[in-house]
């Protein structure tokens, strides 16, 4: 299969580039890459992959056709991808639009995120009804080798994930952020308060991803507690913060929801 990344240079599409490339899941004969500037920063490593201005030879030359441009950048690329699968990344990008700027039917609307560098993306996808079972297999693989791919039950939740894990680190870095500017209000130097959440925030999301209880049953064990943690989370609880974090991803949502080409 060759396969090809339109924007495939650029922040996220060259992420999944060099994941793929690095991991060896894509040899380097077997990968095209396009922009409009044809520079090949970043992927000198790489002699063998393709890497060109002409998006249209792009198409011609691969099976699998992924779309990595920014939304406002889409409707100038101008490109026929009707007889290729068409695999997007892109936010604020609705099924229908990308139908109708490409000519594809056979379209998968995912929401990596950059973290798919290090194979660590949680990548939903969405299938449009043309999508054959060859086409679904190929995009599970594609982004199970940049970290966990899952099937979600529509588009619109491909919208709600564009805020919840398209970002990395999101949100959690903004409870990272809260953190820091906490401990330094509380007069804890700003280089160890900072250095103390970075590794505290790798030991917490291991924890939460080993753990056999899921973090509601962690709380609801927290509180039971009756610690030191338990104060903690009861103030955070009672001040609010379970539904800024929901304000966050609504506010998120309605940006995604809207038509960006
Ligand atoms: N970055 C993230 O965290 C993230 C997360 C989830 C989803 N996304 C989605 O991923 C997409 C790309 O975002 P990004 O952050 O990676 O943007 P980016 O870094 O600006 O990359 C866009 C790339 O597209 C290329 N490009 C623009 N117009 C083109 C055209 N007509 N033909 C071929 N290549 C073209 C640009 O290269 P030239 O300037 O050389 O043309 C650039 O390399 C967006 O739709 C965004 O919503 C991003």
């Amino acid at each position: 299969m060759k396969l090809g990344i339109i924007g495939g240079t650029g922040w996220l599409g060259g992420a999944i580039a060099k994941r793929l490339l690095g991991t060896g899941h894509v040899a380097q004969g077997d990968l095209w890459l396009s922009n409009r500037s044809g520079k090949r920063e970043g992927f000198e490593a790489w002699p063998d992959v393709m890497i060109t201005d002409d998006s249209a030879a792009l198409i011609t030359a691969c099976d699998v056709v992924v779309l990595a441009v920014r939304p406002e950048q889409l409707a100038a690329l101008g490109v026929d991808a009707s007889t290729r699968l068409v695999i997007s990344v892109m936010a604020s990008t609705s099924m229908a639009r990308l139908a109708e700027l490409t000519g594809a039917s056979r379209i998968i609307r995912t929401m990596p995120s950059p973290a798919t560098e290090h194979g660590e993306g949680f990548t939903p996808w969405f299938a449009s009804d043309d999508v054959t079972d060859d086409d679904r297999a190929t995009v599970q693989d594609l982004f199970d080798a940049c970290g966990i791919a899952e099937e979600v039950a529509s588009e619109a939740q491909i919208d709600w994930f564009t805020g919840l894990t398209g970002p990395a680190p999101g949100l959690f870095g903004y409870a990272a952020h809260a953190l820091i500017e906490a401990s330094v209000a509380h007069g804890i130097d700003r280089k160890v308060a900072e250095r103390a959440i970075r590794f505290h925030a790798m030991a917490a999301g291991n924890e939460i991803w080993r753990s056999d209880h899921s973090p509601a049953q962690d709380f609801a064990r927290i509180i039971d507690y009756g610690g030191v943690t338990t104060a903690g989370f009861q103030a955070a609880t009672d001040t609010g913060a379970m539904e800024a974090f929901s304000a966050a991803l609504d506010a998120a949502l309605e940006v995604a929801k809207k038509d960006r080409t």
